[in-house]
């Protein structure tokens, strides 16, 4: 297993080189070089500023006590409070928690939000636990990291498996522990208790304002364009959505529950009423003009547009040197292997990064937190104006950055945001 440098590593995260954090480390790596006299400051974005673990003890409803482990690291603080979500899973690491936090910090300062970057987690299926214990846990870890967060400090928000009931439940948590009502302190929260119009299909609206972006400067017609979507959930089934109102045809869909094609196009809204019924698209197999394939050849469609949408890792360099689309957004997030970024690049591809292509979810998120403190709400038209012109922009310069450097869309992304990070952190100083 490769090491990595000694002056990288930090004694509370394991080496491996494979690994989520390590991923990370490598992209700031490559972006140094461009970063001038702030690379002085480089270390900073090496190590997040302040790492919590903390232990979650519950009573479980057959009287057993069980205790979990949780996390809220904040990455960096340098340009405003810590943003980002909470992750249930069996699989929650620390490194993996320290990871998402820092591409929070990139995402944030990418598209050019006032937020710095964070993340949680807690080791659990959430999947084993009543709805009684799933709150006592959600209670519990929200007090244990309430020393950490807040409206000012810190602000959670949903992530794979959490919802807006858990976000309801930390936000009531939270304002128990300080003795008054702070919407804030979340986001992703339902309407009525101060969330916004317009953030569940913020991140899919985002992966269609910088991919129809995108493909015009790449001479892409997105009208008639052919769409591949791995995973027809929130942010692919969204992106699908909007694709085909644009005039692209979705020809391919892969989820957990199978691979079809559909080489005439499929009718959206049947795939979407399919997976909001029966839990997946493999139904649709059984209309005229449909076929279930074999899961690998989703890799080969002949198509113009990539979307995965569903889980890291997935493009590996094999699949790179497969795929026949021009154009990748990413709506998942980390879905290529830093091997098959390469591999992409030399073919030609061309890929809208996570840390870009699914910013509308905090870009919405951020709205919800500025709606949260005037107590004033906006409508959803004024949302979407609002989120599409923060992405066009934050796009625009972007590809301006990756043109002048001649770098990938991803390096760009990194510069841009790096210098943000920097340069804030460079102004502010080391205290004392
Ligand atoms: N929801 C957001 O606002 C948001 C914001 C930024 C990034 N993301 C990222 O986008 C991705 C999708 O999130 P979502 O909110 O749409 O989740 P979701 O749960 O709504 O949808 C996930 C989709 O992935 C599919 N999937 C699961 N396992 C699969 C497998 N083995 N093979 C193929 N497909 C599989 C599911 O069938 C489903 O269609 C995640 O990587 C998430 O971190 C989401």
């Amino acid at each position: 297993m490769e090491q990595l440098p000694a002056a990288d590593a930090l004694s509370y995260v394991g080496q491996d080189a494979d690994s989520a954090w390590s991923t990370y480390l490598k992209q700031v790596d490559r972006v140094t070089p461009y970063l001038g006299h702030l690379s002085k400051w480089i270390d900073s974005l090496k190590r997040p500023k302040r790492t919590l673990i903390v232990d979650v003890p519950i009573e479980m409803d057959d009287g057993s006590v069980r205790h979990f482990e949780g996390y809220r690291v904040q990455h960096s603080l340098s340009r405003g409070p810590g943003k980002g979500g909470i992750r249930f899973h069996p699989q929650v690491t620390l490194d993996e928690v320290m990871a998402l936090s820092a591409w929070m910090t990139i995402k944030t300062a990418a598209v050019g939000l006032p937020f710095g970057g964070a993340k949680g987690g807690i080791r659990v299926d959430p999947k084993q636990l009543s709805q009684g214990e799933l709150e006592r846990m959600t209670r519990r870890y929200t007090s244990e990291i309430g020393v950490i967060i807040g409206p000012q400090r810190d602000i959670p928000a949903p992530d794979v498996n959490t919802n807006g009931q858990i976000m309801a439940w930390m936000m009531d948590t939270y304002s128990m522990n300080t003795g008054a009502t702070a919407t804030g302190v979340v986001t992703g929260k339902p309407v009525h208790l101060g969330g916004s119009l317009g953030r569940v299909k913020a991140t899919g609206r985002g992966v269609f304002v910088t991919g129809t972006e995108a493909a015009r400067r790449i001479g892409l017609d997105i009208v008639g364009a052919r769409v591949a979507v791995q995973g027809l959930g929130n942010v692919g089934g969204t992106a699908a959505e909007l694709f085909t109102h644009a005039g692209s045809v979705v020809v391919a869909v892969q989820d957990h529950t199978g691979t079809v094609f559909a080489p005439e196009g499929f009718n959206i809204e049947q795939a979407l009423a399919i997976v909001q019924r029966e839990g997946g698209i493999a139904g649709y197999a059984k209309l005229p003009g449909a076929e279930r394939v074999d899961n690998e050849r989703f890799w080969d469609a002949d198509v113009d547009i990539l979307i995965p949408a569903a889980l890291e890792g997935q493009i590996d360099e094999a699949r790179a040197r497969r795929i026949r689309a021009k154009l990748v957004l990413e709506g998942a997030n980390g879905p290529t292997l830093s091997g098959a970024d390469d591999v992409l690049a030399e073919r030609g591809v061309m890929v809208v990064p996570d840390v870009i292509c699914n910013a509308g979810g905090v870009t919405v998120s951020y709205f919800e937190w500025v709606q949260d403190f005037s107590s004033f709400f906006w409508t959803e038209d004024e949302i979407n104006a609002r989120l599409e012109k923060i992405m066009r922009e934050a796009f625009v310069h972007i590809w301006n950055t990756a043109a002048q450097h001649r770098v990938s869309l991803r390096t760009a992304t990194f510069i841009v945001a790096c210098e943000r990070i920097l340069m804030a952190r460079a102004e502010r100083g080391i205290y004392p």
